[in-house]
């Protein structure tokens, strides 16, 4: 998937996209030009009969009427920011979606808002958005600061704990976006990537009714086991299953991580194998991740992934 500023699927990101080009062109104008007087300068040289103290001060023109260029070329390149940051500004609406992300070590914590408790819907490192409507992040930090940046849709803004801060975007072509961490955060830094996945509002609205159900029940034996052995060991200390007694919110909520595409901020796809790995040996295939390694036999890993996997 590429993560691109240059294909920009939003009104904020082509703004941003837009001023780019505009700086791309002129400092592209502005090194072809002094390449440009280099050269003809030491053809100049090279070739030079003349006194030079004529030379000279023909120079001092030049050089003045260069430091004019460059004052007023930067003036431009000012003033073409602080448009594009006003018009950035000025993409707010009322009763836009608020979207709640907070981060933290080693991941995002999603969730949507709204007025009623009932119908708020949590999940993790993935966002859905509806095509053509405003949507507030509400940016959140627990115990690390991550830079929230999804290139195709808005710039980088910080999550810093103690402070919150608010990014408007709005996504006008359907797709999925990739979103990284831009900012040094330790760790696992390289691997707190995430999906924003902009869908047509009937298509968003199925998926935020799907989220707001309880947990799948499962459907043999094996998910049964599964079912049990989340309950009865640690995993319910961190992890919320909503309509089971796992109700910890230090980690991801798996309500519906079986309609996730990734685990661990965007570290690997969700497949059964990664998800039966993840159980054996979080470290080795998260270094730093605060899930520890519980010790199960495979089997018992093998009926824990059936689960889940149900769990759509
Ligand atoms: Cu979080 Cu880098």
């Amino acid at each position: 998937m590429r993560q691109s500023m240059l294909e920009a699927a939003g009104i904020q990101a082509g703004r941003i996209e837009g001023l780019w080009w505009v700086m791309f062109a002129v400092t592209t104008a502005v090194t072809a030009v002094v390449l440009g007087v280099l050269a003809w300068a030491l053809w100049r040289g090279l070739r030079r009969d003349r006194p030079a103290t004529s030379h000279d001060r023909r120079l001092l023109h030049y050089v003045g009427a260069a430091s004019v260029a460059t004052v007023a070329i930067l003036f431009g390149l000012l003033i073409t920011t602080i448009l594009t940051s006003r018009a950035l500004a000025s993409q707010r609406e009322q009763g836009a979606l608020v979207v709640e992300v907070t981060a933290h070590q080693w991941w995002w914590n999603v969730e949507y808002q709204h007025p009623e408790p009932a119908q708020r819907v949590r999940t993790a490192n993935e966002l859905h958005l509806p095509v053509g409507r405003t949507v507030s992040i509400k940016l959140l930090a627990n115990d690390v600061i991550h830079s929230f940046w999804v290139p195709a849709l808005h710039g980088k803004l910080d999550a810093i704990p103690g402070h919150e801060a608010t990014l408007w975007l709005r996504a006008d072509r359907p797709g999925v976006y990739r979103g990284q961490c831009a900012e040094y955060c330790g760790a696992q830094h390289a691997h707190m990537a995430f999906l924003v996945i902009a869908e047509p509002p009937d298509q968003f609205e199925r998926w935020i009714q799907a989220q707001r159900t309880t947990a799948q029940p499962p459907q043999d034996d094996r998910e049964q086991r599964g079912l049990y052995l989340v309950q009865r060991t640690a995993c319910v200390m961190c992890h919320t299953i909503r309509g089971t007694a796992a109700g910890g919110r230090v980690g991801p909520d798996l309500t519906h991580i079986a309609s996730r595409q990734t685990i661990l901020a965007g570290t690997a796809p969700r497949t059964p194998g990664n998800l039966h790995r993840l159980i054996e040996d979080p470290h080795r295939f998260k270094p730093g991740t605060r899930m520890p390694a519980l010790g199960l036999a495979p089997e018992d890993r093998d009926a824990i992934v059936a689960y889940l996997e149900r769990l759509k």
